[in-house]
């Protein structure tokens, strides 16, 4: 078997992180690409596969942040082990003095309270080897280094990892523009693939800001890979990148060029339709997303069933009373204006989404940035009953 070969077949343990409450739907699209002993952690998958596994978790999954290829893993108590144990490693193996290196650190510990105390020590240890082992040493660049180092502990084990994706994995390059709260990339396609939605009914967001969660729809139904824009990753400065296993995977996707159902995404505000308007454009999805202005009680649907997602405001800007008014009302408006879809909505209201007033056959919990947020599903039955009071 040739080398080349035999490095593409090598099998390696790979971590993909993502969402509190995404952990299922990355599973199932880790198993989609091949990924075998599948894990699940908290916010994060472990998995085996070879770089071509690699590759297609960067380019593929929808719901990961970083794709993680874990080096050494050791147990520690102290600064001081902790700086032995990374000076051991073979850094020089991994990049040269002219390239540049950058440190994440993830803590959880009790020996360890400073996660950018963790940093620095990984960083003088890196350091100090090239310097004893070549008499320089390489430069640490945060923004675009050639190697990003994650270092997670543990209480007392650390994992160190090379993190293959470089830039956040949610950063998808069609977000040239954005409303108050746009929601990460990441969490509103996982939003779309727990609803459940067939990828093949009608869609629709009536609150669409930026228009996150309607462009996510459009990539899924159209096949489109989530990093079909995205020009660079961390793996591709790696010394063993194979660009031609690159370009095969790249080649191998089939896309949709056209849907046979309507996206649509609306929203009250003339500057969020505006930015939603350039989001769509720079996503190459103009064709396949019906952009309106209108206000969610003006929106309705003729086709009978279909998948309605959407996060209405949490009420920063409302005063309590307004909020459950405007939950209430958007109850009425599905329930009248949207038989036979499901719906789902994500707010970090929780007071608010009883008003909604419908009954909720399912109840999730996910997390927009630091906020905890409800996401419940509404199935709108002809005849779907406006219940009063509280649907908890
Ligand atoms: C939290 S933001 C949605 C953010 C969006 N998911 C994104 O990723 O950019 C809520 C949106 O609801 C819109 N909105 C508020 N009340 C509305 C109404 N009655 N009808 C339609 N849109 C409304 C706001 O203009 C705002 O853009």
């Amino acid at each position: 078997m040739s080398n080349a070969i035999q490095k593409r077949k090598k099998q390696f343990e790979m971590i993909a992180k993502t969402f509190f409450g995404l952990e299922e739907i990355l599973a199932a699209e880790l198993r989609a690409i091949g990924a075998k002993n599948i894990i699940k952690h908290n916010r994060a998958l472990s998995f085996i596969g070879n770089s071509e596994t690699m590759y297609k978790a960067n380019y593929y999954l929808r719901t990961a942040l970083r794709i993680l290829k874990p080096i050494s893993k050791f147990k520690i108590q102290t600064q001081k082990a902790l700086y032995k144990n990374v000076k051991r490693y073979e850094w020089e193996k991994i990049f040269s003095l002219k390239d540049t290196f950058a440190i994440d650190t993830v803590v959880s510990s009790e020996y360890f309270k400073h996660s950018k105390f963790v940093a620095l020590k990984v960083k003088d240890a890196i350091v100090d080897r090239f310097r004893d082992e070549f008499g320089e040493r390489p430069n640490v660049d945060v923004d675009n280094p050639t190697v990003r180092i994650s270092v997670h502990i543990f209480n007392d084990t650390c994992t160190i990892s090379l993190d293959s994706s470089g830039d956040s994995l949610h950063k998808r390059g069609y977000r040239t523009a954005a409303t108050t709260a746009p929601l990460n990339e990441a969490l509103a396609a996982g939003m779309i693939l727990l609803s459940g939605w067939d990828k093949n009914s009608e869609f629709i967001d009536g609150m669409c800001g930026s228009g996150t969660i309607p462009i996510e729809a459009a990539l899924i139904a159209l096949n489109i890979p989530p990093g079909y824009l995205k020009k660079t990753y961390g793996f591709m400065k790696w010394k063993d990148y194979d660009s031609d296993l690159w370009n095969e995977i790249k080649g191998e996707v089939e896309s949709k060029t056209k849907l046979d159902f309507k996206i649509i995404a609306s929203d009250k505000s003339p500057e969020a339709i505006e930015v939603a308007a350039r989001n769509i454009k720079s996503a190459k999805l103009l064709k396949h997303i019906i952009l309106e202005k209108k206000y969610f009680d003006e929106q309705s649907s003729e086709a009978g069933s279909g998948v309605i997602v959407m996060n209405p405001p949490y009420g920063e800007r409302l005063k309590e009373d307004d909020l459950n008014q405007f939950y209430s009302e958007i109850g009425d408006t599905l329930k009248s204006n949207f038989t036979g879809f499901d719906a789902w909505l994500l707010s970090a209201s929780k007071t608010a989404m009883k008003k909604v007033g419908l009954r909720t056959s399912k109840k999730l919990t996910l997390f927009n940035g630091a906020l905890e947020c409800k996401y419940h599903k509404y199935e709108l039955y002809r005849g779907t009953k406006k219940r009063y009071g509280d649907d908890s």
